[in-house]
Formats: C-alpha cells, structure tokens, sequence
C-alpha cells in the first residue's frame, strides 16, 4: 500500500486549501495520506516516524515569506531523516509580489536528505498582510482557475508515486528566477526582513486576555503574562493583528501597500501558478 504526506504551514489558510486539493486528489488514489498543519501545535514527528519506516512520499507546502519558506517548515524539512527512498514535491502560495526562491530552497533542502525530487508547484493566492487594502495583491486568488492547475499537478505527481520507476525533475527547474534576482533572494531572511515589517503594539485598555492572538499564532509566539507578549519566534504573519476580537494588538500595515506594489511591479513573475513535473 502506497502511503503519502501532505506537511505545511499555512497561517493565513490559503496553503492548507491547495494541501486539501492535493490530499483530495491522493484519497481519489487510494493512497493512504497524513495531513499535517505545522500550525497546530504539531511538529510533524509522527510523519517523521513515518519516513523512517520507508515507503513515504511527502508534500511539503510553505508561504512565501520575504522570497523564501516559513521557518516551520524549513525546521521540519532540518529534522527528516537522510533516506533515498522518498519521493517529494514541494509547493507554495505567494501573494503576487515574488514567489521568490522558495520552492528552491525546499527542493534543495530535500534533495540534501537524498530525496527524489518528483515535481513542484506555485499558486497565486491574495497577499496575507494586505486584507484592509481595497485591491490586496492577488485579491481573488487562489482561483477556480489556480486550483485546477493544483489538482492537475497533484494527479501528475500521483500518477510518479503511482509508477514503478517515477522521473525526478532537476533542481534548476526550480531556480526559474533571473539569477541576479535569485543571487539578491539568497541575502534575504524573514530575520533580516522583520526589521523593516511594521512593528506590533498592543493596547492593555482593549485587551481582555481572550487568548484568540495565543492560540491562532501558528509558531507559539504569544505568551499572556497577563497580557500579550511576542517572543522572537514571531514569523510576523499578523494573524493576531488581523484576529484580534477587540483590535487591542495593532500594526500599521497601510504603509507597506505601495512598497509591495512596485516591488510586484518591478519583478512582474508570470506564470502565477504553474507547476514543474
Ligand atoms: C511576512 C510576510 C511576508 C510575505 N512575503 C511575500 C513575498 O516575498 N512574496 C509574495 O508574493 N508574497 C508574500 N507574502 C504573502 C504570502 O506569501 C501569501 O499571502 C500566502 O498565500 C500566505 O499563505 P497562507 O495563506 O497559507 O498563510 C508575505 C506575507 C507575509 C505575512
């Protein structure tokens, strides 16, 4: 019995939905499949246990953050077992600005550990630190569109798992962006980004220590000590700003919209969401 994984982060919701497509198309199968949400307090250990035993294909999704994974699941991908019997695929959602070196960056770490790299994918979807702007950079997105390409990429990658002998894709396919533009990429880090991201500030007059920004916060970054604390952990997804029921923890996000704008503009990516099998 072929057994599958379907591991990622997804603060914002939009990658657990293509991880739900890629699952549905994995169940249609038959193909035994674990879902985790690095999250939700899971770390990903019992997959990990998994990949051990062999005979795994693993999914690994991730946003795009400042052009590259989330720290989740690059920690996750660190804690896998070396191995030459695991198929992978990789895949990402990015907010129209770049999706980066992302899907690269995973494809290297994984083939490190001497997985076969089966294929990946990128879909478009509304950049997550944009929901109070009028025209969000990917609004709309993902589409009926983008997750028809998902689903094709998904039965494309079930088909290897599938087969006897399945083909391994390069590498380079996943370094698709100009190489000046990938060599800036490889200085950038959501670290070195944070200190540029709009500062968090909380109001202790409007917080009613609810615990909505502690439990919604995907790294168990916020601590209540009675109020709201952000550890270094944070990833600076703004879930607690954007879930806040009392708007007590605040981050001026406005500012950012026209930066990421022309940033979008000045790396003018297309496809948006294209997979490489
Ligand atoms: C801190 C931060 C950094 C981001 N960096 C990028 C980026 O470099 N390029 C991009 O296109 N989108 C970027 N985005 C947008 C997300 O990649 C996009 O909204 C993605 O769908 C979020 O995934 P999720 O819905 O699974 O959380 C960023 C979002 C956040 C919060």
């Amino acid at each position: 019995m072929k057994k599958a994984a379907v591991v990622y982060c997804s603060p914002n919701g939009t990658t657990g939905h293509i991880a739900k497509i890629i699952e549905a198309e994995l169940e249609r199968a038959g193909i035994t499949c674990l879902s985790v949400d690095l999250g939700k307090g899971d770390d990903g250990s019992h997959v990990i246990e998994e990949v051990e035993k062999g005979n795994m294909s693993l999914f690994v999704g991730s946003p795009v953050y400042a052009a590259r994974p989330v720290p989740p699941v690059m920690q996750f991908i660190s804690k896998l077992p070396k191995s030459n019997n695991v198929l992978v695929a990789p895949f990402v959602a990015w907010g129209a600005v770049s999706s980066g070196i992302a899907l690269y960056d995973m494809g290297k770490a994984l083939t490190d550990k001497g997985y076969t790299l089966i294929g990946a994918a990128k879909s478009a979807a509304v950049h997550s630190m944009m929901w109070r702007d009028e025209n969000p950079l990917g609004e709309g997105r993902p589409n009926e569109e983008d997750d028809s390409i998902v689903r094709d990429f998904a039965s494309r990658i079930v088909k290897k798992i599938e087969s006897e002998s399945p083909r391994s894709i390069p590498l380079s396919d996943l370094a698709y962006q100009p190489e000046p533009v990938h060599a800036e990429m490889e200085k950038i880090s959501l670290t070195l980004a944070k200190g540029r991201m709009p500062a968090k500030a909380l109001n202790e007059e409007l917080c009613t220590q609810c615990l909505v920004c502690s439990e919604i916060c995907p790294v168990e970054a916020i601590t209540l000590t009675p109020y709201p604390r952000f550890s270094d952990d944070c990833i600076c997804c703004f879930q607690c700003v954007k879930n806040c029921p009392e708007t007590a923890i605040t981050a001026d996000l406005d500012q950012m919209g026209d930066y990421l704008r022309s940033r979008a503009q000045e790396m003018n990516e297309r496809p948006f969401t294209a997979f490489f099998v």
